[in-house]
């Protein structure tokens, strides 16, 4: 595995590469869920490039830019046991210069949910996948369902600048006992991880409610609150469609319905795809 720090080295480990890349970005602090991602690469494509980039741009004032964890050793271990062939790790000034031209989420769905609670984000986030997209030289790139928003515009992003690249969503992987795996989690204490649960558990609530035949939107929010009264700071619930549109009757096959909270310290996210 080579690790590159610089866009030169990129390009040149990339001339190395003979056949199809698949491409996982991340922010680092790798876990199994990152590591799903890079498996799902491996299997699709020759070579795999992942990058490790916590890009500032996508955090806000006063968010975890600077606590954000930073586990470069360990990721790196990560990677060469995962069998990735370039693992890309750059500096701020690698990827950004000053007075850059900016993209920016869409007005709507970029700014509702995720987007709302914290504007500007998205901005930020797809300036700087773009951006990796671009450098990877990949085919397909992986990305989680766990962070559906962010996903979905990144698939509206690659449709409206029309880039030769295939966005493949990934399934989102849980802890024994449900907690999607976040790199935020290890600022959970041992109480606030047993509240965290609630996000999941109002999931399961979802789902047993819309299989007993219940499609109304917001008798299946009504049902997941009850749920997440344990959480006590909920943010939203919310359920749309797959490309973001509010739904007031749930569509199976074209659903996402999403739950954030802030426990603690973090401000945790979950959701599932009906
Ligand atoms: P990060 O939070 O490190 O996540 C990198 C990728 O891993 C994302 O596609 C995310 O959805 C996926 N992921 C995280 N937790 C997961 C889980 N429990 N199951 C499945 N996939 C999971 O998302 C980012 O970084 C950044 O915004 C980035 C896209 C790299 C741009 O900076």
């Amino acid at each position: 595995m080579r690790v590159v720090r610089t866009i030169d080295a990129l390009q040149e480990a990339k001339k190395n590469l003979f056949g199809s890349i698949g491409f996982v970005p991340t922010m680092g602090a790798l876990h199994k869920g990152h590591l799903s991602l890079i498996q799902q690469a491996k299997k699709e494509n020759k070579h795999v490039i992942v990058s490790v980039f916590v890009n500032p741009t996508q955090f806000l004032e006063g968010e975890d830019l600077e606590s954000y964890p930073r586990k470069e050793e360990a990721d790196r271990k990560i990677c060469e046991l995962a069998g990735v062939d370039i693992l890309f790790m750059p500096s701020a000034d690698q990827m950004y210069e000053k007075d850059e031209l900016s993209i920016g989420a869409p007005a709507v769905r970029g700014y509702i949910l995720e987007g709302e609670k914290r504007p500007g984000h998205f901005d930020g986030m797809l300036q700087v996948v773009m951006k990796l997209l671009n450098l990877s030289g990949a085919k397909k790139a992986y990305f989680g369902k766990k962070d559906a928003q962010q996903l979905a515009l990144i698939m509206q992003m690659v449709k409206n600048y029309f880039m030769d690249i295939q966005i493949i969503p990934c399934d989102i992987v849980r802890d024994e006992n449900g907690l999607a795996l976040s790199s935020r989690n290890i600022y959970l204490s041992e109480e606030e991880k047993c509240r965290a649960l609630s996000l999941s558990k109002s999931l399961k609530r979802a789902t047993k409610c819309i299989m007993s035949g219940e499609l109304d939107a917001e008798i299946v929010k009504s049902k997941m609150l009850e749920v997440l009264k344990e959480a006590d700071a909920v943010e939203y619930v919310a359920i749309v469609d797959r490309k973001f549109n509010g739904l007031k009757k749930i569509e199976i096959g074209n659903t996402i319905i999403l739950v954030a909270a802030r426990i603690g310290k973090p401000r945790l996210i979950d959701n599932i795809w009906v």
